[in-house]
């Protein structure tokens, strides 16, 4: 069952943000400091994968549209002030989101490959690699893969896609951050591998992630079940910098502010006074 391991605990809690220091005020609190919730969007069923294109302010995310012991995906968009997502119903069983900022162009995966849509032109849809089934794609110069069930590394080229050798391990997460270090995740938590090295360190905190996002200033976010963590490379640690429950998926806006989903909601914290 592909999504089985995200949902074991999706079906526990309904809350989102929790209140964790003062009850009065409604919104997380983001390395120490408050920040309120600003709901983009609600109503929606197990928003995952979360892409923000920050020049339109367009966020991409896949939703379930089967019931809910069923796990059954479509991928849309919300253009800013929309609340209803749009569908693109080409991307068969779509998953998977991330976005080349450079070229603009939005990469989606589904269950028969991935495709490339030019948010200004909306009709356009390109089918850009195929043959293989996207559990999550990662963006840095290259589009990156991992294909299911393999759960091995891919990386596309203008005209083909190779199998990445030397990440041998079976993965569900990727990301290169700012320093060009790699981290992967795998059944046995996350490993860091060092630019130009081949060696992999782990790290120690939570085992199982929804997703691994790099923020503009290049630092690697861990979105776990129910908080978010960054990695501190001086003591191989995940440290907790937000607790959220049920985290589903994350990005960031063009400031940085961090937009996470939960099981009904997408959510941007902004930095704010509680009185
Ligand atoms: C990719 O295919 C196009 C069209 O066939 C061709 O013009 C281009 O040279 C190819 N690029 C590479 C890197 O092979
Ligand atoms: C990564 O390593 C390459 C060569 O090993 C080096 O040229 C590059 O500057 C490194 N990147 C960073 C961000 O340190």
């Amino acid at each position: 069952m592909k999504f089985a391991i995200f949902f074991v605990v999706s079906v526990v809690f309904i809350c989102s943000a929790e209140l964790i220091k003062d009850p009065k005020c409604k919104g997380s609190y983001v390395n120490g400091k408050f920040h309120k919730k600003h709901i983009i969007a609600n109503g929606l069923n197990r928003p995952y994968q979360l892409s923000i294109y920050n020049l339109h302010h367009a966020i991409y995310f896949s939703y379930n549209v089967g019931g809910d012991d069923e796990d059954k995906f479509e991928i849309g968009y919300l253009k800013k002030d929309q609340k209803v997502p749009t569908p693109i119903p080409a991307v068969k069983n779509g998953f998977a989101t991330t976005i080349d900022h450079h070229h603009g162009i939005s990469y989606l995966g589904g269950s028969d490959g991935i495709y490339a849509h030019d948010f200004t032109k909306p009709d356009e849809i390109k089918h850009v690699v195929k043959q293989h089934n996207i559990w999550d794609m990662f963006y840095k110069e290259h589009l990156y893969f991992i294909v299911y069930p393999s759960q091995r590394l891919h990386k596309k080229h203008e005209n083909s896609s190779e199998l990445v050798e030397h990440i041998s391990e079976k993965i569900y997460q990727f990301a290169i951050d700012g320093d060009e270090d790699i981290f992967i995740t795998t059944a046995d938590g996350v490993f860091q591998i060092k630019n130009g090295t081949t060696e992999r360190i782990p790290f120690t905190g939570p085992k199982i992630f929804r997703a691994i996002e790099v923020d503009h200033q290049g630092v690697a976010h861990f979105c776990g079940q129910n908080a978010i963590y960054v990695a501190n490379k001086d003591n191989n640690a995940l440290e907790e910098i937000a607790h959220i429950k049920n985290i589903f998926g994350l990005t960031f806006d063009a400031e940085d502010h961090i937009i996470y989903s939960d099981p009904h909601e997408i959510v941007k914290l902004l930095p704010d006074t509680c009185k």
